[in-house]
């Protein structure tokens, strides 16, 4: 095979804190070059795999290959610094008592000349060419944060691992430092493993996606197939809003107010949930109460009162208590479209943007 090994491997690994499995199980694989987002819940244990791929904390079962050799199991282990793995965490710490220069080049060894060069470099790269000889105090937030990218960077790390680096920023920098830091990151062509609960985030910065969901990968690709072809309903509701019809399966069918859905693969009697997000429910206006026609990849239209209305800034979104089980749908309709509660209108459901998931399967 010809087939390079991925830069970062981590197999079946599972740690446990006073018998509790904080990471059960888990498998990645992070390719040269790209960034990967692990993605998922406060508590679900991604700093904890972190952890243990930096070598700060030790696996009970599994084990780590960078470009295809062993870094460790449960027995042999590779100490931290000879990893060649850079950190960046969310409370990075620069060295108070010295120079943004001499913090990017703390973990640098080799020649005086070339050391200089590989700080001057970075310095310039992250936007802090006159910042050389300033110290972190004198420094915003934002600069703490790109001498802290210099830093990590400098050693040419193979893989560079960061923990919800951009959390501690406020929201009005934080776009522009995280296309800033994406930028150096690929200039640099190092691996990267970011870790953040924001699916905003892991779509904006990531090539591949590993959602993690109780100390397992449900489900790892580009974020279009997560976006797209998501493994569960858990995995839908974690990027937006969802709308979910029940069903049963008939003939591989699902019949519903929205008329029939495919349910291919699913046997008689199964019970079925029909998911969707809002942004794929289509609303008309009620014209002495009929609405449109049926087609094929809107189905029936359903009929509901609005109950609420509310501009989010580049859509609406609008809520409605359906007439056939009083239960609530959401839509939401590009700019500014706010009808007057109990204001009656028919709902279609585009067929291709809904996804079919066994009822009562745990995620
Ligand atoms: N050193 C530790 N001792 C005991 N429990 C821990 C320790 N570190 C993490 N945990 C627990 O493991 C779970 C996962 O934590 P963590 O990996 O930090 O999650 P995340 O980074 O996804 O928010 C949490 O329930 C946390 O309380
Ligand atoms: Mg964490």
């Amino acid at each position: 095979m010809s087939e390079a090994p991925p830069r970062l491997e981590a197999r079946n690994l599972t740690k446990r804190f006073a018998g509790k499995t904080v990471v059960d199980d888990l498998s990645l694989r992070i390719a040269p070059g790209q960034v990967t987002c692990l993605l998922g819940p406060s508590g679900c244990g991604k700093s904890t795999t972190l952890r243990m791929i930096a070598g700060v904390d030790m696996q009970d079962a599994g084990t780590i290959s960078v470009d295809g050799a062993l870094i460790c199991d449960t027995v042999y282990r590779v100490p931290p610094e000879r990893r060649s793995i850079g950190l960046m965490f969310q409370d990075f710490a620069l060295f108070p008592h010295l120079s943004v220069g001499a913090n990017v080049a703390f973990g640098l060894s080799g020649a005086k000349s070339e050391r200089t060069e590989r700080v001057r470099h970075l310095l310039d790269r992250v936007g802090l060419a006159g910042y050389h000889d300033s110290y972190p105090h004198e420094l915003s937030g934002g600069e703490q944060q790109r001498v802290a990218l210099a830093r990590a960077l400098a050693p040419r790390p193979r893989i560079m691992l960061m923990d919800e680096p951009f959390s501690g920023l406020d929201n009005r920098l934080r776009d522009g430092i995280r296309d800033e830091t994406l930028a150096v990151l690929k200039e640099e062509d190092t691996s990267v493993l970011l870790v953040t609960h924001e699916p905003e985030e892991a779509m904006r910065m990531a090539d591949d996606i590993a959602l993690m969901r109780g100390g397992r990968i449900v489900q790892q690709g580009a974020p279009y197939n997560i976006y797209n072809a998501p493994v569960d309903k858990e995995a839908v509701a974690f990027f937006s809003d969802i709308n979910v019809l029940e069903g049963v399966v008939r003939n591989a069918l699902t019949t519903t107010p929205f008329g029939e859905f495919l349910a291919p693969g699913y046997a008689d009697g199964a019970r079925v949930e029909i998911v969707f997000r809002p942004q794929h429910v289509s609303i008309d206006f009620d014209r002495n109460g009929r609405g449109p026609n049926p087609t094929r990849l809107a189905g029936t239209p359903a009929r509901g009162h609005v109950e609420r209305a509310r501009f989010m800034g580049s859509e609406s979104l609008v809520e409605f208590r359906m007439e056939h089980d009083g239960e609530v749908l959401r839509a939401t309709v590009p700019n500014v479209f706010l009808p007057a509660k109990g204001t009656p209108m028919w709902l279609t459901v585009r067929r291709d943007r809904c996804f079919v998931f066994p009822v009562g399967e745990a995620g």
